[in-house]
């Protein structure tokens, strides 16, 4: 519970338990506008999860919304109304985020634009003087990770990731269960994202909404003005790689992230394979010419080795009534719907996250040893650490978040480098039998070709894609032997929108 601070926790454990929270006084806040003032917020992208941060910080009496924007105009003045009603006073409404990051009364920032914009909005934060709270994942690629990492160390900014188990006491007190050998040794998980995601429409050309700047929006990414080639502008982002990373880089970040803490491996994989596809939707409507608008995978298994431990992920995304294998079932205890967790697999037994707020231990025969419940104050843990200044005490540093993000980007590279070359089942089950993993991956290959199969995927005509093995230098976070990965660890930036290296903050 080390990085549980008391004041996020005391505030946890009473709200699981229905008692009034009660805090003692927080520490001075360093701010140069002098100790009775609060922290003023700026919330960046106030479309769907940042009315949760708006939420947060209208419901922490430490804070007050300065700031908001949004580059669609109309959600910006529905937000700005919402919080002049709750807060009492109006928030100034930008498009330019570079605007509120000049803005004295700004002290901290947080951000849920699209995964594209996260770490050059944060690093822009930093450099302006602010504290950033930033939604996972970190960033859009690798390079960007490290980037973000090295603002908020050169700049002395709290950075916080929103993954936000990491706040929670369940998730505190099952690693606590984890270390102290409740399970055994642990050396190999399995996260999972099973969660069904329809089709996003057809491949098209759609007007951007009027009301959206479209030039701020697309920010760091290519501009590919004046349309867009899904139905849905907001949201749908998520599964075009240009701005999102499909569901392995949106659920998924949750995820690796706690499997790399069950696992208690702070670096990246020595190497990385995957193989999927964006499959079924040609099935489902039941035609062979349908082209769905995503170009990220909807079906992913990507296989890490982390040396003396590994990590098994899978992304369905196709319905997922049952997971295709008995003992998954008795762990996440539904056979139905979707599974989105985390396995730790230990000598003695297994450790599974089944929600933000719950896990369950079990022994080697799947009876129940324990259960962990309990959530947290995620966004009171950054402002903690914003009064206190220390990094140490966020329970989601960025270098977590980077660390974290990277496991689904590593992913994705191989699936993408791999995307055109199809494999038969037997093809991708030889190359499965000779990874170096600890689980048994000819297993995860069976039932994730069931899963499709039972999703009406003709394999024989629309064959799985699959990633080379790709060796990682975890320090140099390049690929050694493969110049076209290690450019994937970066992209092309549009003058006025480059992300800068590491190297560069
Ligand atoms: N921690 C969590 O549990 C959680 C949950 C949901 C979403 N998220 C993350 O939050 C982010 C946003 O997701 P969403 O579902 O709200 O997406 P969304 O598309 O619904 O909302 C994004 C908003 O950002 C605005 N925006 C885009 N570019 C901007 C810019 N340059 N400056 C200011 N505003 C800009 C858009 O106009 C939109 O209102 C994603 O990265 C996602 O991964 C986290």
């Amino acid at each position: 519970m080390s990085k549980l601070t008391r004041r996020s926790f005391v505030k946890s454990t009473a709200a699981t338990a229905g008692a009034a929270a009660t805090f003692t006084a927080a520490p001075a806040i360093l701010k140069a506008q002098g100790a009775n003032e609060k922290i003023g917020m700026a919330v960046v992208g106030v479309g769907g999860r940042g009315q949760s941060h708006m939420s947060a910080w209208m419901g922490d009496s430490r804070t007050q919304i300065t700031y908001i924007v949004d580059v669609d105009e109309k959600i910006g003045n529905a937000r700005a109304e919402t919080i002049e009603k709750k807060q009492g006073t109006r928030p100034v409404l930008v498009k330019d985020m570079r605007e509120a990051f000049d803005a004295k009364d700004v002290d901290a920032v947080s951000t849920a634009t699209p995964n594209h914009w996260h770490a050059l909005c944060g690093i822009w934060a930093m450099q302006a003087g602010k504290d950033a709270y930033v939604e996972k994942p970190v960033c859009h690629n690798i390079a960007e990770g490290a980037a973000l990492v090295a603002a908020a160390r050169k700049y002395k900014k709290i950075c916080q990731v929103g993954t936000q188990s990491r706040s929670s006491s369940a998730l505190h007190e099952a690693v606590k269960f984890i270390r102290e050998g409740g399970i055994g040794d642990v050396h190999f998980a399995r996260g999972l994202c099973y969660k069904r995601r329809p089709s996003i429409g057809p491949l098209g050309d759609y007007p951007i909404p009027d009301n959206v700047d479209f030039n701020l929006w697309s920010g760091p990414a290519q501009y590919t003005d004046p349309r867009v080639t899904r139905q849905r502008f907001h949201y749908d982002w998520h599964w075009q790689r240009l701005y999102g990373n499909g569901d392995l880089g949106n659920q998924g970040p949750h995820q690796t992230d706690i499997a790399r803490w069950f696992l208690g491996v702070n670096t990246h994989p020595k190497n990385v394979f995957a193989y999927g596809g964006r499959l079924g939707y040609k099935a489902e409507r039941n035609d062979p010419d349908y082209v769905d608008a995503g170009d990220t995978p909807n079906t992913i298994v990507s296989i890490y080795d982390y040396g003396d431990k590994s990590l098994t992920f899978e992304t369905r995304g196709l319905s997922v009534n049952d997971s295709d294998d008995e003992e998954l079932n008795k762990l996440f205890q539904s056979t139905k719907g979707n599974k989105i967790g985390v396995v730790a697999y230990g000598t003695d037994g297994y450790m599974v996250q089944r929600t933000y707020s719950h896990c369950i231990a079990y022994d080697k025969d799947l009876n129940v040893i324990k259960e962990f419940k309990g959530g947290g104050d995620h966004f009171g843990n950054f402002l903690d650490a914003v009064e206190s200044r220390d990094y140490n005490d966020l329970n989601a540093d960025v270098l977590e978040g980077h660390l974290s993000a990277a496991v689904s980007h590593l992913g994705n590279i191989s699936y993408y480098l791999g995307e055109n070359n199809k494999a038969s089942v037997d093809q991708i089950a030889e190359v499965v039998s000779g990874i170096k993993s600890l689980d048994d991956d000819i297993e995860t290959l069976n039932r994730t070709v069931k899963h499709l199969k039972k999703n009406g995927v003709d394999l024989e005509k629309y064959p799985l894609s699959l990633g080379p093995s790709l060796a990682f230098d975890p320090v140099k976070e390049i690929f050694p032997n493969s110049p076209e990965a290690t450019e994937l660890c970066t992209r092309n930036y549009r003058t006025g929108f480059v992300c800068p290296t590491a190297a560069e903050v």
